[in-house]
This record gives C-alpha cells, sequence and structure tokens, in this order.
C-alpha cells in the first residue's frame, strides 16, 4: 500500500514582520510536533528544499536515509540558528569558521568542523566531521528554537534526482515518503550551499555554491583552496570535443548527481546538436543563454523543439536550473541541450550541477 501523501503547509512571513502571521506559527508547530516525535518535515531553504530530522535523533536521521535512498557513506549537513548553535555542536571552532560564519550567516554556505560525540554517527557518516549551515530562512529557522534542537537535512530529492526548489517538486519527488512539507514558495538561490571544509589551513572548498571563493577568500581574509582535480580551470570537459553526439567526457568520470530522467548534454555547438537531433526526429528541450538570434528563432519555431532562454548571470541561470529541468522532464524529450556558460569564476557552481547531471549518448 503507497503512504498517503503529505499535508502541503503554507509559510508566509513577510521581511518587514518581525513575528510571523498566526497560521505559520500554527504550521511551525505542527512541524516542530513532527520533529520532536522523530518524523520528516520537508521545508525551504533559500537555497533549496532540504528533508529535516532531529539531527541528534539517530533513528530520525536513519529515515531520511532510507527516505532518499541514500548511500549511508553521504554525510549529511546540520542546520542551526545561529553561531553559538553551531559552536555547541562542534569539537574545535577554527579562526575561518568564525570568520565565514560571522561574515556570511545566514547565508548559502555550510562550514565542515570537528564534530561533538553529540552528533550520532549517522548523520556524518561515521566521519569525525560535521557540516554546519544556518539558513537564510526565518521560518526554518523559528522551526529549528521551537524543536531546540539541530535539524539534519540533505535536500529533499530522491538520491541522485534533481533538487527540489518548490515544495511541488518534493512531492513529486518524495510523496509518501515525508510527514509533512513546509510550503514557502520557490528557492531564491535554486542551487545548493557552497560546502566549505575549515579542518584545514588553507579552508577547502568541497562544493561549490551561491557564495563564491573570492567572496570566502576576502572574509577569511586569505587564501581558500579547491580539491586538486579542479583547482586549475572551471570544468570544461562538457563543451570540449562534444561534437557529433560524441561523448564530450568519459560517462562517470564525474558523481552522476542532481541528473534530470532526460539525458542531459551540454556540446560544444549546441545549435548544430539541436538541429541533429531534430532531424533524427527527436523531441529536443534547449537551456539557451542566447535565445533572440535568428538562428535559434528559425530553429525554435520547429515543431518538437522546446527552448528555454535562461538569464545570461550566474545567480538568475541557478535560480531557474532545476525548476527548469524538473518542468522539461514533464514534457516527454528525448534529450535536454545546455548552451555551456562561460569559463569564469562566478560560473563555477553552474558548471559543477551541469556536468553532474550530464549523459551522453551510448
Ligand atoms: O543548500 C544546501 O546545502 C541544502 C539545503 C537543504 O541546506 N542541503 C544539501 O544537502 O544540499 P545534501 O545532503 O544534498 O548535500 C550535502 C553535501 C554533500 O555533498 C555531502 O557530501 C557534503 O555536503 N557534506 C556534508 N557533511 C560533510 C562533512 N562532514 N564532510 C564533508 N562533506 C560533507
Ligand atoms: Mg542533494
Amino acid at each position: 500500500m503507497p503512504r498517503p501523501l503529505p499535508d502541503c503547509v503554507r509559510i508566509d512571513w513577510p521581511p518587514a514582520d518581525a513575528e510571523p502571521p498566526a497560521a505559520t506559527e500554527a504550521a511551525l508547530d505542527r512541524a516542530a510536533g513532527i520533529l520532536r516525535a522523530g518524523g520528516l518535515v520537508a521545508f525551504p531553504t533559500e537555497t533549496v528544499y532540504g528533508l529535516g530530522a532531529d539531527a541528534l535523533d539517530a533513528a530520525a536521521v536513519a529515515a531520511i536515509f532510507r527516505a532518499k535512498g541514500r548511500p549511508a557513506t553521504n554525510p549529511l549537513i546540520v542546520h542551526v540558528t545561529d553561531i553559538a548553535m553551531a559552536r555547541g555542536l562542534a569539537a574545535a571552532w577554527p579562526a575561518a569558521a568564525e570568520r565565514i560564519a560571522a561574515g556570511l550567516w545566514p547565508g548559502p554556505v555550510t562550514i565542515v568542523v570537528p564534530k561533538t560525540a553529540a552528533i550520532p554517527d549517522v548523520v556524518t557518516a561515521g566521519g569525525p566531521t560535521v557540516g554546519l549551515r544556518c539558513p537564510d530562512q526565518r521560518a526554518v529557522r523559528r522551526l529549528i528554537e521551537k524543536v531546540g534542537r539541530p535539524l539534519a537535512a540533505p535536500s529533499a530529492n530522491r538520491s541522485e534526482a534533481v533538487s527540489p526548489t518548490t515544495a511541488q517538486h518534493v512531492l513529486d519527488g518524495l510523496g509518501g515518503r515525508v510527514d509533512l512539507i513546509l510550503d514557502g514558495g520557490p528557492c531564491g538561490q535554486g542551487i545548493e550551499s557552497t560546502v566549505v571544509d575549515c579542518t584545514s589551513d588553507p579552508p577547502v572548498i568541497l562544493r561549490p555554491g551561491p557564495l563564491t571563493r573570492d567572496r570566502l577568500e576576502a572574509i577569511v581574509g586569505g587564501p581558500v583552496a579547491l580539491p586538486d582535480a579542479s583547482e586549475a580551470e572551471i570544468p570544461d570537459g562538457g563543451a570540449r570535443g562534444a561534437g557529433e553526439g560524441s561523448p564530450a567526457r568519459a560517462p562517470g568520470q564525474l558523481p552522476r548527481h542532481y541528473a534530470p530522467q532526460t539525458p542531459l548534454e551540454m556540446p560544444a555547438d549546441p545549435r548544430a546538436r539541436v538541429a541533429t537531433l531534430l532531424a533524427e526526429g527527436c523531441r529536443v528541450g534547449w537551456l539557451a543563454l542566447q535565445s533572440d538570434t535568428p538562428e535559434v528563432r528559425a530553429l525554435a519555431a520547429r515543431p518538437g523543439l522546446v527552448v528555454v532562454p535562461m538569464p545570461n548571470d550566474p545567480a538568475g541561470f541557478a535560480r531557474m536550473l532545476y525548476a527548469t529541468l524538473h518542468a522539461l522532464d514533464q514534457r516527454d524529450l528525448a534529450r535536454i541541450v545546455v548552451d555551456s556558460p562561460p569559463h569564469t569564476e562566478a560560473w563555477r557552481a553552474i558548471h559543477d550541477r551541469l556536468l553532474r547531471a550530464a549523459t551522453y549518448p551510448p
């Protein structure tokens, strides 16, 4: 028997108001009760929707892994209200962690530090460190206060699927696997937080995100490193050498993640690739950075092609990316083609997500 679909409850908190409306307060009380009893609640953050459980309750956290189909080896991020709560969960709090938290929290950056024994091993996949994040969402911080405990929360999608940026995406992806969904509207950032390991000196960016390396270096007041493999340049494997359907890089070279159901590719010449696919009778979705050219307008008139004009700035592109992939997955397409964004630092997180989403013709 499939489990019944969860309630989806709206939470609003107008920016000018010091306190949330009564209906939001009531929704947060209900969510807090579920979390205190070991249940799972999906909630909005400024990046993507999270699937939350009491981070100090090992059984509740284990239920997150089951609901997502997530390998036990992949640690979860723990969400806190403020620096004080974070420090209470950290066995050490390096100067870089303090600078990043003081300068950028609440905000889309996760800080990895040594953990205390209070954090169950299941949260950190048995590791000695924990990723801590203070979301820029007042309602979520109020929820954490009401629970009185930090919340472990990965993105609220099945493992390897595209992260959700609306409550409807959560409902479509997880359905009855979650006890309650809090609906705060579409997420403002649209891609997952930057993850920075502050246990090493200099700190290392483990996952690029909305807060860029330049921003972090300015805040830390010194260098911030990238993992060795990505140090050299912005990954451009997707664009390099992808001709007539030839693989741009060996599949599996990067962990496949954040992927839509529809195969996605980022060829060197998207316009030619789209024309080829249409000639083969494929239905194609095209995330186009320069959609207002005569060539694209001519192609866009062809049946079987859905052109989505994408903003030509990283923040705008990020905000639309996952919602666009979720929408195109409903359109019965054979392929999604994506224009490769510029190879600059500002676009690093977008390239990272696109390369992980990409699949190639066999
Ligand atoms: O924006 C976000 O970070 C969202 C929202 C819900 O907060 N959460 C999110 O969680 O993206 P998830 O589980 O989908 O991604 C967490 C990432 C994974 O790449 C995981 O390996 C890494 O953070 N991570 C978590 N704890 C870590 C740790 N102790 N050491 C190294 N990496 C860690
Ligand atoms: Mg995720």
